[in-house]
Protein backbone atom coordinates (compact mmCIF):
# COMPACT_ATOMS: atom_id res chain seq x y z
CA UNK A 1 0.00 0.00 0.00
CA UNK A 2 1.45 3.45 -0.81
CA UNK A 3 2.27 5.15 2.21
CA UNK A 4 0.17 8.16 3.04
CA UNK A 5 3.01 10.54 3.55
CA UNK A 6 7.15 10.29 2.53
CA UNK A 7 9.38 12.93 3.30
CA UNK A 8 12.79 12.93 2.04
CA UNK A 9 16.03 14.42 2.37
CA UNK A 10 13.62 17.94 3.57
CA UNK A 11 16.93 20.44 4.21
CA UNK A 12 16.16 24.22 5.07
CA UNK A 13 18.40 26.77 5.91
CA UNK A 14 17.69 30.16 7.34
CA UNK A 15 19.96 32.98 5.57
CA UNK A 16 21.88 35.13 8.60
CA UNK A 17 20.31 37.62 10.77
CA UNK A 18 21.97 40.72 11.08
CA UNK A 19 26.11 39.58 12.18
CA UNK A 20 24.83 36.16 12.89
CA UNK A 21 25.23 32.40 10.92
CA UNK A 22 22.92 31.09 8.76
CA UNK A 23 20.65 28.50 10.69
CA UNK A 24 20.51 24.90 9.01
CA UNK A 25 17.08 24.61 10.72
CA UNK A 26 16.36 20.98 9.03
CA UNK A 27 19.18 18.64 7.19
CA UNK A 28 17.98 15.29 5.27
CA UNK A 29 14.98 15.00 6.73
CA UNK A 30 13.23 11.73 6.20
CA UNK A 31 10.50 9.18 6.94
CA UNK A 32 7.46 7.43 6.12
CA UNK A 33 4.23 7.22 7.14
CA UNK A 34 1.75 4.59 6.52
CA UNK A 35 -2.10 5.48 6.51
CA UNK A 36 -3.21 6.43 10.09
CA UNK A 37 0.18 6.04 11.44
CA UNK A 38 1.12 8.67 13.69
CA UNK A 39 4.64 9.61 14.18
CA UNK A 40 6.39 12.27 16.89
CA UNK A 41 8.69 15.04 15.66
CA UNK A 42 10.68 15.71 19.57
CA UNK A 43 13.64 17.98 20.72
CA UNK A 44 14.25 20.84 22.39
CA UNK A 45 13.39 24.67 21.59
CA UNK A 46 14.86 25.59 18.27
CA UNK A 47 15.58 22.07 17.14
CA UNK A 48 13.93 22.84 14.11
CA UNK A 49 10.54 20.75 14.65
CA UNK A 50 8.53 23.66 13.37
CA UNK A 51 9.96 24.23 10.37
CA UNK A 52 10.00 20.89 9.11
CA UNK A 53 5.94 20.93 10.04
CA UNK A 54 5.66 24.02 8.30
CA UNK A 55 7.61 22.26 5.29
CA UNK A 56 5.32 19.14 5.03
CA UNK A 57 2.00 21.41 5.44
CA UNK A 58 3.39 23.51 2.67
CA UNK A 59 4.06 26.66 4.92
CA UNK A 60 7.59 26.97 3.95
CA UNK A 61 9.37 25.61 0.96
CA UNK A 62 12.27 23.53 1.62
CA UNK A 63 15.90 24.34 -0.15
CA UNK A 64 15.90 20.51 -0.90
CA UNK A 65 13.69 16.86 -0.24
CA UNK A 66 10.58 16.30 -1.32
CA UNK A 67 7.02 15.27 0.56
CA UNK A 68 4.87 13.02 -0.97
CA UNK A 69 1.28 12.91 0.05
CA UNK A 70 -0.86 9.63 -1.09
CA UNK A 71 1.67 9.26 -3.94
CA UNK A 72 1.53 12.62 -5.32
CA UNK A 73 4.65 15.15 -4.82
CA UNK A 74 3.62 18.03 -3.51
CA UNK A 75 3.61 21.24 -5.45
CA UNK A 76 5.75 24.14 -3.14
CA UNK A 77 3.85 26.70 -5.50
CA UNK A 78 0.35 25.90 -6.20
CA UNK A 79 -1.03 28.00 -9.04
CA UNK A 80 -4.88 28.61 -8.93
CA UNK A 81 -7.56 28.45 -6.25
CA UNK A 82 -8.40 24.58 -7.74
CA UNK A 83 -4.37 23.55 -6.84
CA UNK A 84 -4.61 25.21 -3.53
CA UNK A 85 -7.32 23.59 -2.13
CA UNK A 86 -6.60 20.05 -3.39
CA UNK A 87 -3.23 21.10 -1.40
CA UNK A 88 -5.12 22.01 1.28
CA UNK A 89 -7.04 18.46 1.75
CA UNK A 90 -3.56 17.00 1.41
CA UNK A 91 -2.40 18.84 4.73
CA UNK A 92 -3.84 20.34 7.09
CA UNK A 93 -2.12 21.99 10.93
CA UNK A 94 -2.86 22.88 13.97
CA UNK A 95 -1.33 24.86 16.25
CA UNK A 96 -0.59 26.01 19.91
CA UNK A 97 -2.43 28.76 19.77
CA UNK A 98 -5.64 28.02 18.30
CA UNK A 99 -6.66 31.86 18.67
CA UNK A 100 -4.36 32.47 15.84
CA UNK A 101 -5.58 30.54 12.97
CA UNK A 102 -9.47 30.70 14.38
CA UNK A 103 -11.63 33.68 13.16
CA UNK A 104 -12.66 35.52 16.34
CA UNK A 105 -16.06 36.97 14.74
CA UNK A 106 -17.19 33.49 13.09
CA UNK A 107 -19.24 31.21 15.58
CA UNK A 108 -17.70 27.74 15.96
CA UNK A 109 -20.33 26.59 12.94
CA UNK A 110 -20.06 29.34 10.96
CA UNK A 111 -16.30 28.77 10.83
CA UNK A 112 -16.74 25.24 10.21
CA UNK A 113 -19.68 26.19 7.63
CA UNK A 114 -16.88 28.92 5.98
CA UNK A 115 -14.58 25.77 5.26
CA UNK A 116 -17.00 23.28 4.02
CA UNK A 117 -18.61 25.99 1.84
CA UNK A 118 -14.95 26.20 0.28
CA UNK A 119 -13.93 22.82 -0.31
CA UNK A 120 -17.03 21.27 -0.81
CA UNK A 121 -19.70 23.64 -3.00
CA UNK A 122 -21.32 21.08 -3.78
CA UNK A 123 -22.71 20.05 -0.79
CA UNK A 124 -26.59 21.46 -0.44
CA UNK A 125 -27.60 23.14 2.87
CA UNK A 126 -28.88 20.39 4.80
CA UNK A 127 -25.62 18.41 4.34
CA UNK A 128 -23.36 20.96 5.10
CA UNK A 129 -25.73 21.38 8.29
CA UNK A 130 -25.43 17.61 8.96
CA UNK A 131 -21.57 17.59 8.48
CA UNK A 132 -21.02 20.56 11.01
CA UNK A 133 -22.87 17.89 13.50
CA UNK A 134 -20.99 15.23 12.81
CA UNK A 135 -17.75 17.16 12.91
CA UNK A 136 -18.55 18.83 16.28
CA UNK A 137 -19.72 15.69 17.43
CA UNK A 138 -16.65 13.49 16.35
CA UNK A 139 -14.40 16.59 18.80
CA UNK A 140 -16.17 15.44 21.22
CA UNK A 141 -18.16 19.39 21.39
CA UNK A 142 -21.84 19.45 21.91
CA UNK A 143 -24.60 21.98 23.71
CA UNK A 144 -24.74 25.61 22.85
CA UNK A 145 -20.82 25.56 21.78
CA UNK A 146 -21.27 25.80 18.06
CA UNK A 147 -23.12 29.24 18.54
CA UNK A 148 -19.94 30.66 20.91
CA UNK A 149 -17.60 32.63 19.36
CA UNK A 150 -13.42 31.37 20.21
CA UNK A 151 -13.34 33.65 23.55
CA UNK A 152 -16.59 32.52 25.03
CA UNK A 153 -14.59 28.55 24.67
CA UNK A 154 -12.02 27.36 27.23
CA UNK A 155 -8.59 26.67 25.69
CA UNK A 156 -9.33 22.69 25.23
CA UNK A 157 -12.52 23.94 23.48
CA UNK A 158 -10.84 26.07 20.66
CA UNK A 159 -8.26 22.96 20.51
CA UNK A 160 -11.36 21.37 19.87
CA UNK A 161 -13.10 23.35 17.26
CA UNK A 162 -9.31 23.91 15.24
CA UNK A 163 -9.27 20.21 15.11
CA UNK A 164 -12.71 19.90 13.71
CA UNK A 165 -11.50 23.10 11.13
CA UNK A 166 -8.90 20.91 10.01
CA UNK A 167 -10.76 17.47 9.85
CA UNK A 168 -13.58 19.05 7.73
CA UNK A 169 -11.48 19.14 4.59
CA UNK A 170 -10.56 15.15 4.79
CA UNK A 171 -7.04 15.42 4.99
CA UNK A 172 -4.64 12.93 4.50
CA UNK A 173 -1.96 14.24 6.86
CA UNK A 174 -2.50 16.25 9.79
CA UNK A 175 0.67 17.91 11.57
CA UNK A 176 -0.22 19.26 15.24
CA UNK A 177 2.42 21.43 16.16
CA UNK A 178 2.56 21.85 20.21
CA UNK A 179 -0.93 21.55 19.80
CA UNK A 180 -1.69 20.48 23.32
CA UNK A 181 1.44 22.10 25.11
CA UNK A 182 -0.58 25.18 26.20
CA UNK A 183 -3.24 22.67 27.94
CA UNK A 184 -3.48 21.48 31.86
CA UNK A 185 -2.83 17.73 32.10
CA UNK A 186 -6.27 16.41 32.40
CA UNK A 187 -7.69 18.73 29.19
CA UNK A 188 -4.36 17.21 27.43
CA UNK A 189 -5.29 13.62 28.11
CA UNK A 190 -8.62 14.22 26.67
CA UNK A 191 -7.41 15.77 23.79
CA UNK A 192 -4.97 12.82 23.18
CA UNK A 193 -7.50 10.27 23.93
CA UNK A 194 -9.85 12.18 21.02
CA UNK A 195 -6.78 12.43 18.55
CA UNK A 196 -6.38 8.46 18.74
CA UNK A 197 -10.17 7.74 18.31
CA UNK A 198 -10.10 10.39 15.49
CA UNK A 199 -6.84 8.43 14.09
CA UNK A 200 -8.67 5.16 14.47
CA UNK A 201 -11.90 5.91 12.91
CA UNK A 202 -11.11 8.53 9.93
CA UNK A 203 -7.45 6.63 8.80
CA UNK A 204 -5.77 10.18 8.92
CA UNK A 205 -1.76 10.01 9.95
CA UNK A 206 -0.28 12.29 12.65
CA UNK A 207 2.56 14.40 12.58
CA UNK A 208 2.25 15.52 16.42
CA UNK A 209 5.17 17.86 17.22
CA UNK A 210 6.11 18.15 20.98
CA UNK A 211 8.69 18.73 22.99
CA UNK A 212 6.93 16.42 25.68
CA UNK A 213 7.87 12.47 25.24
CA UNK A 214 5.38 11.34 27.81
CA UNK A 215 2.92 13.36 25.44
CA UNK A 216 4.47 11.76 22.43
CA UNK A 217 4.37 8.11 23.62
CA UNK A 218 0.37 8.60 23.92
CA UNK A 219 -0.42 8.97 20.33
CA UNK A 220 2.40 8.04 18.38
CA UNK A 221 3.79 4.71 16.88
CA UNK A 222 7.04 6.15 16.17
CA UNK A 223 9.57 9.01 17.03
CA UNK A 224 11.79 11.00 14.97
CA UNK A 225 14.12 12.91 17.39
CA UNK A 226 16.16 15.81 16.25
CA UNK A 227 18.89 17.83 17.23
CA UNK A 228 20.38 21.42 15.59
CA UNK A 229 18.30 20.40 12.38
CA UNK A 230 19.25 16.58 12.48
CA UNK A 231 17.33 13.53 12.96
CA UNK A 232 19.43 11.49 15.67
CA UNK A 233 17.31 8.83 16.34
CA UNK A 234 14.24 7.76 14.48
CA UNK A 235 12.22 4.01 15.23
CA UNK A 236 9.26 2.85 16.98
CA UNK A 237 8.02 4.90 19.60
CA UNK A 238 8.53 1.38 22.29
CA UNK A 239 12.01 1.12 21.15
CA UNK A 240 12.56 4.92 20.96
CA UNK A 241 11.57 5.32 24.60
CA UNK A 242 12.27 1.94 26.26
CA UNK A 243 15.83 1.48 25.08
CA UNK A 244 16.87 4.63 23.28
CA UNK A 245 20.20 4.47 20.91
CA UNK A 246 21.87 7.91 20.71
CA UNK A 247 22.58 9.81 23.67
CA UNK A 248 20.66 13.07 22.98
CA UNK A 249 17.80 10.66 23.23
CA UNK A 250 18.67 9.96 26.66
CA UNK A 251 19.50 13.15 27.27
CA UNK A 252 15.96 14.41 26.43
CA UNK A 253 14.07 12.10 28.44
CA UNK A 254 16.29 12.03 31.39
CA UNK A 255 15.59 16.16 31.29
CA UNK A 256 12.19 16.07 31.73
CA UNK A 257 11.06 15.72 35.57
CA UNK A 258 9.66 12.73 36.73
CA UNK A 259 9.09 10.60 39.63
CA UNK A 260 12.37 9.61 38.97
CA UNK A 261 14.20 12.42 37.82
CA UNK A 262 18.04 12.34 38.67
CA UNK A 263 19.64 15.94 38.11
CA UNK A 264 23.19 14.26 38.33
CA UNK A 265 22.20 11.98 35.53
CA UNK A 266 21.39 14.58 33.24
CA UNK A 267 24.66 16.35 33.79
CA UNK A 268 26.14 12.41 32.82
CA UNK A 269 24.35 12.20 29.70
CA UNK A 270 25.35 15.81 28.43
CA UNK A 271 28.79 14.95 29.08
CA UNK A 272 28.71 11.26 27.09
CA UNK A 273 26.46 13.62 24.82
CA UNK A 274 29.15 16.34 23.67
CA UNK A 275 31.77 13.62 23.56
CA UNK A 276 30.06 11.66 20.91
CA UNK A 277 29.36 14.66 18.46
CA UNK A 278 29.29 14.91 15.52
CA UNK A 279 28.38 11.59 15.13
CA UNK A 280 26.00 10.28 12.28
CA UNK A 281 22.10 9.77 12.68
CA UNK A 282 21.03 6.40 14.94
CA UNK A 283 18.55 5.28 11.98
CA UNK A 284 16.62 1.96 13.09
CA UNK A 285 15.94 0.35 9.60
CA UNK A 286 12.82 -1.04 10.82
CA UNK A 287 10.61 2.44 9.84
CA UNK A 288 12.97 4.51 8.20
N1 LIG B 1 11.80 32.58 9.74
C1 LIG B 1 12.99 32.32 10.29
N2 LIG B 1 14.08 33.03 9.96
C2 LIG B 1 15.28 32.75 10.49
N3 LIG B 1 15.51 31.78 11.39
C3 LIG B 1 14.45 31.03 11.76
C4 LIG B 1 13.14 31.26 11.24
N4 LIG B 1 12.29 30.35 11.79
C5 LIG B 1 13.04 29.60 12.62
N5 LIG B 1 14.34 30.01 12.61
C6 LIG B 1 15.45 29.38 13.35
O1 LIG B 1 15.53 28.02 12.96
C7 LIG B 1 15.78 27.16 14.05
C8 LIG B 1 14.67 26.15 14.18
O2 LIG B 1 13.46 26.82 14.53
P1 LIG B 1 12.10 26.05 14.75
O3 LIG B 1 11.06 27.08 15.05
O4 LIG B 1 11.86 25.16 13.59
O5 LIG B 1 12.41 25.17 16.04
P2 LIG B 1 11.45 24.35 17.01
O6 LIG B 1 12.10 23.02 17.22
O7 LIG B 1 10.08 24.37 16.49
O8 LIG B 1 11.53 25.19 18.39
P3 LIG B 1 10.42 25.36 19.54
O9 LIG B 1 10.40 24.06 20.32
O10 LIG B 1 10.94 26.49 20.37
O11 LIG B 1 9.11 25.66 18.89
C9 LIG B 1 15.91 28.09 15.28
O12 LIG B 1 17.28 28.34 15.47
C10 LIG B 1 15.19 29.35 14.84
O13 LIG B 1 15.74 30.48 15.49
MG1 LIG C 1 8.23 25.08 17.26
Amino acid sequence: MTDALVVSGLTKTYPARRGGMPVAAAKQIGFRLPKGGSLGLVGESGCGKTTLARMIVGLAVPDAGTVTIDGRDRQWRPRGRKARLARAREAQMVFQDPYGSLDRRLTVENALRDVLRRHQPHLTPAAVGERIQALLDRVGLGGSTAESRPHQLSGGQRQRVAIAKALAVDPTVLVLDEAVSALDVSVQAQILALLNEIRRESGVSLVFVSHDLAVVAEVTDQILVMHEGESVEHGSTGDVLCSPRHPYTELLMSSAPGPDWQPERVSELRAVFAATRPQSAGQRSSVS
